[in-house]
């Protein structure tokens, strides 16, 4: 079997932060959800992966590069538009021949790994498809399916006004060959892009064998802000505390806590489930449960909680505590010590800033 990645897209519900940056490669609990992905599928015993890349590919090849570092062969497949998760699998056929391939959207995030679903597809090679859903509240959003008395799939359909069902369509589907049939046949959508939940319908229309998984864990698409902090916390609740670098006597520090080598954690207090990421440092300050705090980054003398702050960042004399915050690269946020005490704001373009 061979994996398919895709990390193409335009990420545009997370601007500003993915104007310069994939949104695959933003790190929840310190790690890029990309790597996640690549993880995932090695785990399941898979080493031939290709990742569909957009504008951002540069910098997903730079850093994914050729794959060793993940055990893995990375194959690259450039998407010159998004298309449509269809169409990514339509230019990804050279790469993917005649194998079966598992699809794995690279900005969804899935509780238990994906082991299990992949040895189910393995093990019933007269499956031409198996998708995996989800109960979730606000199927609106999503690809949703609905499924007979018996369980298999009558209908899909991409982000309906009035959902058949509260099973939503995860972004993991694993398909033989015959998806090509189906990725020539159908029309652009409402949002003019090739629906992979069409060409599955397609499949179903076609009696081909399409069987479906009911997840049961939690799964996050992250593509807004708050699923990327859920995301986060989700992830964080999971992780197996390490302190590798420096705490001292004067700071107080959580049993859920990761402190990654190189950072230093000065007069603090940091509550778990939280990760302070690689030479980073905190400086009488508190850090609260289900904080991220990525490499190089400097908090001083100010509060934060549930919030994700990503590399060479800083926040200093913040008078009031950062709550459910996402923080780019290279920001920084502080209070001005001379007057006039104004607010004094640098915002990129779709920046939002709540004040009190
Ligand atoms: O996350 C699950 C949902 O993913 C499913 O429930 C939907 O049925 C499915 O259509 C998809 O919906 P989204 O609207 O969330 O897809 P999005 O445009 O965010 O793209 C998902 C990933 O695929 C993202 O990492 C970007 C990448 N992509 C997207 C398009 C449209 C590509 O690589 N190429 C593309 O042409």
């Amino acid at each position: 079997m061979k994996g398919l990645i895709l990390s193409g897209g335009k990420g545009t519900r997370l601007y500003p932060l993915t104007y310069t940056r994939a949104k695959q490669l933003i790190p929840v609990a310190n790690k890029p959800i990309l790597f996640r992905v690549i993880e995932a599928i090695r785990d399941a015993g898979i080493r031939d992966i290709g990742i569909v890349t957009g504008d951002t590919g540069p910098e997903i090849c730079e850093t994914v590069r050729d794959g060793s570092q993940f055990g893995v062969d990375v194959t690259y497949i450039p998407q010159a538009a998004p298309l449509g998760l269809a169409h990514a699998v339509k230019i990804s056929r050279d790469f993917l021949g005649d194998d079966r391939f598992v699809m794995f959207l690279g900005d969804n995030v899935i509780q238990g790994g994906i082991s299990p679903l992949i040895a189910d597809f393995a093990n019933h090679e007269d499956w031409n498809s198996q998708i995996v859903l989800t109960q979730i509240e606000q199927p609106e959003q999503y690809g949703v399916a609905e499924l007979n008395g018996e369980g298999r799939i009558v209908r899909l359909v991409e982000k309906p006004k009035v959902p058949p069902s509260n099973l939503a369509l995860v972004g993991i589907y694993m398909f033989d060959h015959h998806i090509f049939e189906a990725t020539d046949e159908i029309k652009p959508s409402f949002r003019n892009e090739l629906e992979i939940t069409d060409a599955i319908q397609w499949l179903v229309d076609h009696d081909y064998r399409v069987y479906p998984h009911i997840h049961q864990g939690w799964w996050i698409d992250t593509g807004r802000p708050d699923d990327m902090l859920t995301a986060n916390s989700l992830v964080l609740e999971e992780l197996t505390p390490e302190i590798l670098g420096s705490i001292d006597a004067q700071s107080e520090v959580d049993s859920r806590v990761t402190v990654e080598a190189g950072a230093e954690i000065v007069n603090s207090v940091v509550r778990g489930p939280a990760i302070i990421g690689r030479d980073s440092r905190i400086i009488n300050s508190y850090v609260g449960p289900f904080t991220s705090i990525y490499h190089h980054v400097v908090i001083e003398n100010s509060e934060i909680e549930r919030s994700i702050v990503l590399e060479h960042s800083a926040i200093r004399d913040i008078p009031t505590r950062l709550q459910d915050s996402l923080i780019g690269r290279h920001a920084e946020v502080n209070k001005s010590t001379i007057r006039p005490q104004a607010l004094k704001l640098h915002l990129g373009d779709h920046s939002r800033l709540n004040l009190l």
